[in-house]
């Protein structure tokens, strides 16, 4: 009887600490640790009950039994129940951070950008297209001819100096000073009337400064036609340099050399940022230099079997870096070849 009474104790002190375990008990986890400790088939408290049941005497069985039936069935329906609300809440919850939210704007690929020269050279060029003219970049590796000879640099012209040319290994070869071989190649391959653009990289062997690097880039253009005289140059280059620069600027010829135009001339732009009234970017003069230009020299079209008689046109070349680094507020030519990201990611 005594054993009796002790089982039914049991049974009931088994069915109130469950209470207290499974109210303390909320993840999926603790949930699952507690129907082992109930129900595990090696020292789980329920079968373990069931186990004494044997000892437990004929006739108080069945009131034991019952009551041993009854806790099992309760602690079971329990523990399902608040399982199920875990592993839903547990689950919801996962869901909802892993849910993709349409309607956030979407994070665009990064593309990279265009290099400010490469801007530059794109704008140049487009002025110049929509004027007519063809785009033809030209080698960068040139032979003397059409660096020098054909442009009439004199064999002792002090440009063709080692000072100033990189030659290559293969004699008579060298990085083009100046993108003028175009100019040459150009009526080569085109009869006239003929109207070109060249961009690209010329090099010269110069102390690396603010202002100048070893490598920069140029922007020529030739035109070709009968009775070209020395107003569409000046019309053409004010009206390029007006769209290039904005704005309502001056502009003045001044006489300067060139072997290969006659006559030459540089053209300068009243200061851009002082109006012409004289500021430290101008020295004070209130002008800048621009480009260099010119009527193409009776020789250099002799040399390409254009009669000169016939035919006349204008060149001129401009630095790109230079105008990149007004355009873009750079006062450093180093800026432009480092590509520090930090940089090139604000064109
Ligand atoms: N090639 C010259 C220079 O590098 C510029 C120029 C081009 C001048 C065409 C006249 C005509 O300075």
């Amino acid at each position: 009887m005594a054993r009796v009474f002790f089982m039914l104790d049991e049974i009931q002190k088994a069915g109130s600490d469950f209470d207290s375990a499974l109210a303390s008990a909320n993840e999926v986890k603790a949930l699952a640790d507690l129907r082992v400790r109930y129900f595990g088939r090696k020292g789980g408290l329920i079968p373990a009950l069931f186990g004494q049941l044997k000892d437990v005497p004929k006739e108080q069985k069945k009131e034991v039994g019952d009551a041993l039936n009854k806790l099992r069935d309760r602690i079971e329906s329990a523990l399902k129940e608040k399982s199920d609300r875990a592993t839903a809440d547990e689950s919801a919850r996962k869901t909802s951070r892993d849910t993709i939210d349409v309607t956030l704007p979407a994070r665009m690929p990064h593309l990279g950008n265009l290099h400010p020269i490469t801007l530059v050279r794109q704008e140049m060029e487009k002025i110049f297209r929509e004027m007519g003219y063809s785009v033809d970049p030209g080698p960068e590796i040139e032979t003397d001819w059409y660096n020098f000879e054909s442009l009439n640099f004199t064999p002792d012209h002090p440009a063709r100096d080692t000072q100033d040319t990189f030659f290559v290994d293969v004699p008579g070869m060298l990085l083009r000073t100046h993108t003028s071989n175009v100019q040459i190649r150009s009526m080569e391959q085109t009869k006239p009337p003929l109207k070109v653009i060249s961009c690209g990289r010329v090099y010269r062997r110069d102390e690396i400064t603010m202002r100048r690097s070893p490598m920069f880039h140029q922007a020529e253009a030739i035109l070709v036609d009968k009775g070209i005289h020395i107003g569409h140059m000046r019309a053409t280059l004010e009206y390029f340099v007006r769209k290039i620069f904005g704005g309502d600027p001056k502009f003045r010829l001044r006489p300067s050399f060139f072997p290969f135009t006659e006559p030459s001339a540089e053209l300068d732009m009243s200061c851009l940022f002082c109006n012409g009234n004289g500021c430290g970017t101008c020295s004070q003069t209130g002008w800048m230099e621009i480009l260099g230009c010119g009527m193409v020299h009776p020789q250099v079209l002799r040399n390409v079997a254009i009669d000169p008689e016939e035919w006349s046109g204008f060149a001129f070349g401009m630095g790109i870096d230079r105008v990149a680094m007004l355009t873009y507020d750079i006062p450093n030519i180093r800026t432009l070849f480092e590509n520090d990201l930090r940089v090139l990611q604000q064109f």
